[in-house]
């Protein structure tokens, strides 16, 4: 595990942004793992960027994200199938029907989890993985827990989780109180896995965590078990 400690949230984004453009430029149908929140939008508008410089051609680019909301559908602008479209997907050349985001409406969610590992079994895996870490430790929606779910589940968010994603939503109270996520186990098999991190208090845990054990109550701790994983972080 690579740990980079950079001066700024820029520094963090041009970092992040240059080593997908890298993946990009090396596997032009490479399957992009992406993630949502705060962290990786300056991520998301440098990739646009060097897309509308003629730098970079999503044309063959497949991506999976890691979670969405139950009971969102992707019109609703707090959904994370919403947030992709309007950072990414809408302003470079990737085809939608490559572009793959938990359903949070499925009738069935248990077979939509299992449809979205075998659907990235099918797609050959994932060659690079971005992620954000919650105030938690969790990765996608990867709670705390006494153990780590390896496949697509349905997740409770615990009480942390809805207070610190409230900030994007008219009220606490409309925070979705259960998510899909992407298990560790799929997180885990990515190739290459990228984490982006921004802010004293998340500086102090990446530090904190990634010194210790690893222990499904900080569910990125199992990133130290990974054979390629990059951590860009900053304190400011
Ligand atoms: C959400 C997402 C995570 C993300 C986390 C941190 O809970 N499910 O994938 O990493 O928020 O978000 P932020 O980058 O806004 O701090």
């Amino acid at each position: 595990m690579r740990l980079i400690r950079v001066n700024n949230y820029e520094e963090v984004s041009e970092r992040a942004a240059m080593m997908i453009a890298a993946q990009i430029q090396l596997k032009p149908d490479a399957v992009l793992g992406l993630a949502t929140g705060s962290s990786p939008v300056g991520t998301y508008q440098r990739l646009v960027a060097w897309h509308r410089a003629g730098k970079l051609d999503f044309s063959q680019i497949k991506t999976v994200n890691l979670d969405e909301y139950v009971g969102l559908d992707g019109t609703d602008p707090q959904s994370y199938r919403y947030f992709m479209e309007d950072n990414l997907f809408s302003h470079v050349n990737i085809a939608k029907e490559n572009t793959f985001v938990p359903n949070g409406k499925a009738d069935d969610p248990a077979a939509e989890c299992a449809w979205y590992d075998a659907n990235m079994e099918r797609l050959g895996g994932v060659d690079l993985q971005l992620l954000g870490i919650g105030n938690n430790g969790h990765i996608g929606f990867n709670e705390p827990a006494d153990f780590f779910t390896v496949e697509t589940h349905l997740v409770d968010l615990k009480e942390s989780t809805i207070q610190a994603n409230a900030r994007f939503f008219d009220s606490p109270d409309d925070v979705p109180r259960q998510a899909v996520t992407m298990g560790t186990g799929g997180i885990m098999k990515a190739a290459k896995v990228l984490l982006i991190a921004a802010g004293k208090e998340k500086a102090e845990l990446i530090e904190r965590a990634f010194a210790g054990q690893v222990t499904p109550q900080i569910p990125a701790t199992i990133l130290k078990l990974h054979a390629d994983c990059t951590v860009i972080y900053c304190g400011d």
